[in-house]
């Protein structure tokens, strides 16, 4: 099914909405393994919409320029969670960046799902959005399985 790339992501979007939060709320002591978990999950699903979704997408003369800028967000966020892992996550700043990194997300989000989706809905086939979703699924799961190595 075609919706099942939308499906997957937004889920992913949840997932990691969810560990935002929790390391915005919890104590000191558990702030390195919900970093991880975020790690976890936020890189491979970037990577996945990096290497399988954005370029194809980024070709459509429409969703052009939304692609590049999302890319860039991407990119920013990657930066502020690279801060995180080497600040003191004892520290006010640790949280302070954290928040910066909630904001940045839960902005790209929202754009995906409310602008960007509806770009690729109306710009891309149904036969090649389900190619994107296997191509999506195998360039995480790669990713996923070099992180844990
Ligand atoms: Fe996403
Ligand atoms: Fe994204």
């Amino acid at each position: 099914m075609h919706n099942d790339l939308f499906k997957q992501l937004q889920e992913e979007h949840q997932l990691v909405k969810q560990i935002l939060l929790k390391m915005l709320k919890s104590p000191e002591g558990s702030r390195k393994d919900l970093l991880e978990e975020l790690k976890l999950n936020l890189l491979p699903h970037m990577e996945g919409e990096e290497k399988a979704f954005y370029p194809v997408l980024s070709k459509k003369t429409e969703a052009h320029q939304p692609s590049l800028e999302a890319l860039e967000e991407h990119h920013i966020g990657k930066i502020v969670l690279h801060e995180i892992e080497n600040t003191d996550s004892s520290s006010d700043t640790f949280l302070a960046k954290c928040k910066v990194l909630n904001d940045l997300l839960n902005h790209h989000i929202h754009e995906e799902e409310h602008e960007i989706f509806e770009l690729a809905r109306n710009n891309i086939s149904e036969q090649a959005t389900e190619e994107i979703y296997n191509n999506y699924l195998s360039q995480r799961n790669d990713y996923k399985g070099r992180l844990a190595a």
